[in-house]
């Protein structure tokens, strides 16, 4: 498994904190340090560069972490084909790929400390989507976003 990661300044702290957390776990992992490379960018930019990737189909697990986890979201949802989700408890992380099959997690590194942030992530990556009744429901989004995006 490989998995992208990458924040804007209010959150490369626990960027870094989390990167080390996957490494212990001998997961690959992938920083764009989109910011590193492109001084003065925002969240709109970082979450852009990382989904755009996600939609190219390189890897279905990502990581984005702003001050609150939202713009991220927001802006990786923008990008047809990925769906993000702010989680800030296990049970939503959980979720977010068992029920929503969402590739990309974001978190806010102004509203969870480091610890439950891995704790977050742990959860996030033990879930695999589970089919069955939510199967339908995530089709369902696939289509009503293709007729957003294609109108
Ligand atoms: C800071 O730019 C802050 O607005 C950002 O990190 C994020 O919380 C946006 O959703």
């Amino acid at each position: 498994m490989k998995i992208l990661i990458d924040a804007d300044d209010a959150a490369t702290g626990l960027k870094k904190v989390i990167v080390e957390h996957l490494k212990d776990k001998g997961i690959q992992v992938e920083d764009l340090d989109y910011l590193g490379r492109t001084p003065g960018a925002a969240y709109p930019e970082v979450a852009y560069n990382l989904a755009k990737k996600v939609q190219a189909g390189k890897l279905d697990r990502a990581i984005l972490i702003c001050g609150t986890g939202l713009g991220m979201a927001m802006m990786a949802n923008k990008v047809e084909g990925v769906f993000a989700g702010v989680c800030h408890d296990v049970y939503s992380a959980e979720r977010l790929r068992a029920s929503n099959n969402a590739q990309v997690l974001t978190m806010g590194a102004r509203v969870v400390g480091e610890e439950v942030a891995k704790t977050i992530v742990d959860a996030w990556l033990k879930a695999e989507f589970q089919g069955g009744r939510s199967a339908p429901k995530v089709e369902s989004m696939r289509k009503l976003e293709k007729e957003s995006f294609n109108k």
